[in-house]
């Protein structure tokens, strides 16, 4: 059975896995990156790069003695070439082209997103193409139909910034810390999603793109007020409507400190979120996206409310919802070493260069609006 190496390094987890044609997991390792990144609050290149560099090489060796392989046995070795920070990524893809120039092994350099993509079809067996793909991460936030191996097509991206930014950003507003997305899931579980009327960007537009910064200032308002309040500060007026329930209007600043708490703020930004991304989703089905089944994947994916309210809408679409286990929805090296399962015969040659920006449809139009991040 053909067996594939695989390597992620392109933002802040270092990770390695074996994996088979047979769809089995034979061997991984993941080294997450928090701790070092936590001071300051993201991830910083200079430091993910350094510590990719420090940990890739005993996490390859380790691997493959939990395989009990040669690199000889191999059919390929794939690694993530982009995009991501460069640093990292060159990391990876340099230790994967050492490795595969030494045993004279295939070297597939494969697209991230592209890893994130496939990753469902490694966990199901039965998902087939086409299918429509809602791609959720810190960096990205897109509606891909994927209708083959190799062959996306775009129908949505963010005009701004990505869903996972936003959890990351509502956590550091909440002092929640690093990784941000787990943590407001945790805090949400215990707040009420309607204590806190926040917008929901672009809903209801005609086309199926999506915008979050918004929202992210919207969440930065609703705290200042909650603290002004909590200090017994007027809050201005506008900050109120917002930050308020609706028939809040002759209550005093000091009845608005009761008003809510950070666990209500985290449950109602959750709430939103997942209200852009359902209504978004649904024009794109609408819009010509529908296919036999609708798919999440990239770390957002490992949301639990994010999971049950498009489970909900597929099967109000008469689609079959996939998605991969939570750890498998964050970066792992296991959908790399996948991509590289379905890319096999598709080698790279050993001066492939890294790609920091790498779209998965090359055709795709910028989304009208879009800022820079787009
Ligand atoms: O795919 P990923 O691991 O890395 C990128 O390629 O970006 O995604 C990381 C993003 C971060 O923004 C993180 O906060 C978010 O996914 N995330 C979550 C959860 N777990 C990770 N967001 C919401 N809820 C979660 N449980
Ligand atoms: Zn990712």
């Amino acid at each position: 059975m053909p067996v594939v190496l695989g390597i992620e390094s392109s933002c802040d987890e270092t990770a390695v896995a074996m994996v088979g044609t047979d769809r089995r997991i034979i061997a991984q390792r993941i080294a997450s990156q928090d701790e070092a990144h936590r001071p300051y609050g993201g991830v910083v290149p200079e430091i993910a790069a350094r510590a990719h560099a420090e940990r890739i090489a005993p996490m390859i060796a380790e691997v493959m003695e939990e395989a009990e392989m040669e690199l000889a046995d191999l059919s390929a070795i794939a690694a993530t070439a982009g995009p991501g920070l460069i640093g990292g990524v060159m990391v990876g893809l340099v230790s994967a082209k050492a490795l595969a120039m030494a045993s004279d092994v295939p070297l597939i350099a494969v697209n991230h997103l592209e890893g994130h993509a496939l990753s469902p079809r490694l966990v199901d067996e039965a998902l087939e193409f086409p299918y429509l793909l809602l791609l959720v991460s810190g960096g990205h936030c897109q509606i891909l139909r994927c209708e083959d191996v190799g062959q996306y097509r775009r129908l949505a991206t963010t005009i701004d910034d990505a869903v996972g930014e936003a959890f990351d950003k509502t956590a550091k507003i909440l002092g929640l810390g690093f990784p941000g997305g787990p943590a407001v899931e945790k805090l949400a579980r215990e707040g009420d999603p309607k204590a806190v009327p926040l917008p929901r960007p672009l809903v209801g537009g005609k086309e199926p793109h999506f915008s979050f910064a918004g929202l992210k200032s919207a969440v930065l308002r609703a705290k200042e007020a909650q603290e002004k309040s909590v200090r017994g500060e007027p809050v201005e007026p506008r900050t109120q409507r917002d930050a308020r329930p609706s028939t809040s209007s002759g209550r005093t600043d000091r009845e608005g400190s009761r008003a809510y708490s950070d666990a209500d703020i985290a449950a109602s930004f959750q709430q939103a979120a997942v209200d852009c991304l359902v209504d978004r989703l649904e024009r794109a089905i609408d819009s010509g996206g529908h296919a036999p089944a609708l798919v999440v994947a990239g770390g957002v994916a490992a949301n639990a409310s994010v999971r049950a309210a498009l489970e909900a809408l597929a099967e109000q679409h008469d689609m079959r919802f996939v998605a991969p286990p939570p750890g498998l929805c964050t970066d792992n090296a296991a959908m790399i070493a996948w991509a590289g399962c379905e890319r096999l015969g598709q080698n790279d040659p050993l001066d492939f260069k890294a790609r920091p920006r790498w779209p998965l449809d090359p055709d795709a139009e910028p989304a009208r609006g879009a800022g820079v991040k787009a």
